[in-house]
């Protein structure tokens, strides 16, 4: 079988970064028949509809055709303000665009650190949020939405604000 190929993205820019960090130790503990590669956002320009329509630019090539190539995604990404970095959503942003949308249908895991006591808790859940437009398996919008209403029925059947208010006296 040939050797899985898995494209690291570390939504950090720092040299010194725990995200990057991790994702290279994540490609130590790799078994054999995987090997990571890593993709570089820092030179993507920003996303503008009228670049991407005139003819893509070379980074942002080179970025589209690395995350097609890959078998699966590794995101690390750092919580800034709640959310992910402007360089790893732009990234993201030129990624998405159709023809040809390289997330569709990609195997992809996410991760953070951060020094916060939630560890970057928000920026996980708003990169499912943000990738889940691009159909990637981390995320699969309709079995997770039709769980997600099962969910809430169960839970609004058992509220017990409900029960006590079926209770109460009228
Ligand atoms: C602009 C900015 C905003 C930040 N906002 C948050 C935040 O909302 N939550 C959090 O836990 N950490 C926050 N941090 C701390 C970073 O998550 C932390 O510095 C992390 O180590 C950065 O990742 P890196 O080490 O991979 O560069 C913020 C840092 C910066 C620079």
């Amino acid at each position: 079988m040939s050797e899985l190929k898995v494209l690291g993205i570390s939504g950090s820019l720092r040299k010194a970064s725990y995200n990057t960090a991790l994702l290279k130790a994540c490609a130590e503990l790799m078994p054999a028949g995987m090997k990571m590669t890593y993709a570089r956002i820092d030179d993507i320009p920003l996303f503008n509809q009228d670049v991407f329509d005139a003819g893509l630019p070379e980074p942002a090539k080179r970025f589209r055709a690395e995350v097609a190539a890959a078998d699966g995604l590794l995101i690390a990404s750092p919580e800034y303000n709640f959310s992910l970095s402007a360089a790893l959503k732009n990234a993201i942003d030129w990624g998405s665009r159709p023809p040809n949308q390289v997330f569709q249908d990609k195997p992809i895991a996410i991760f953070s650190a951060s020094q916060g006591p939630m560890g970057g808790a928000r920026v996980q859940y708003d990169l499912r949020r943000i990738l889940a437009s691009s159909g990637p398996m981390c995320c699969r919008g309709r079995k997770s939405s039709s769980a997600l209403r099962r969910r809430k029925s169960t839970r609004t059947a058992r509220s017990p604000t409900r029960r006590r208010r079926s209770s109460s006296p009228s």
